[in-house]
């Protein structure tokens, strides 16, 4: 059985102070019998985390929304590596959000190579990938999503990949107000799995926890929870809402009951 899992991308939102009340708020309100039935996770910016760190108690898993793919330390103006991001209590990375790729040029081989990364410290990489209203549209959905996929997993390995995670985000759908449907986001989900079962095995590929992202919120999480294939939700605007964000955890937590 795969753990369901919430992640909060805060993306380029709130100040310390403000993050820090943010994770103290949903901190406050999370019931702690919750931590068998669902995996929180809040992913501030790189200057939040190590104040975030210091409020959240455990319970809540801290992710970053990037790293750098060297290793070592370098010259590498303004990057920073995983294993800075570990030494702040980081367990998870946003990789190749689709924001990154569209303002920053990020490519495929750019998120194979910071996926690999993540991995090699310890830290579980998210992989998001996800079409445009123009490729939706065209038909092109299946073609270009199974080809973003194996792109940045192409040199991950089969013992790896079980520590994978890949957040389908379908670019016209974030922060419309206008989520998929839990149907098409799982027709994706399992088109996900069988990319993953034809490249390494059924049995890897149904660890691999895969999640929903685009205008998800409280009150349409059990609709994508509920489907066979999608293990939780990569979320945005509602996890700056403390009570949006933690209803969105009791939501998931009822449905697992
Ligand atoms: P919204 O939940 O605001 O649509 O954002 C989704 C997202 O991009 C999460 O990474």
């Amino acid at each position: 059985m795969r753990k369901p899992i919430i992640v909060g991308n805060w993306k380029m939102n709130l100040t310390v102070s403000a993050a820090k009340k943010l994770a103290g708020d949903i901190e406050g309100d999370y019931k702690s019998d919750w931590v068998e039935k669902v995996e929180a996770v809040v992913c501030p910016t790189y200057l939040q985390i190590s104040g975030v760190a210091g409020v959240l108690s455990g319970q809540i898993g801290l992710g970053a929304q990037d790293l750098f793919w060297e290793k070592e330390d370098g010259a590498y103006t303004g990057e920073v590596s995983a294993i800075m991001l570990k030494e702040l209590g980081c367990k998870y990375v946003i990789i190749g959000h689709s924001e990154r790729r569209e303002y920053l040029g990020e490519t495929d081989e750019m998120v194979g190579k910071k996926s690999q990364a993540a991995l090699a410290a310890d830290l579980t990489p998210i992989i998001c990938i996800g079409e445009s209203k123009e490729q939706r549209e065209a038909g092109q959905t299946n073609e270009f999503l199974e080809k973003q996929l194996l792109a940045a997993i192409e040199n991950i390995d089969q013992a790896d990949i079980v520590r994978v995670i890949i957040a389908y985000e379908p670019i016209w759908a974030i922060g419309s107000g206008d989520p998929a449907s839990p149907e098409d986001a799982e027709e994706v989900a399992s088109l996900i799995r069988e990319a993953l079962t034809d490249k390494y095995s059924q049995a890897e590929a149904q660890q691999c926890q895969i999640l929903y992202g685009g205008s998800a919120k409280a009150d349409n999480i059990a609709g994508f929870i509920g489907q066979d294939n999608i293990d939780g939700a990569l979320v945005g605007g509602a996890s700056l809402d403390a009570e949006e964000f933690v209803g969105m955890l009791a939501n998931v937590a009822k449905k697992n009951d």
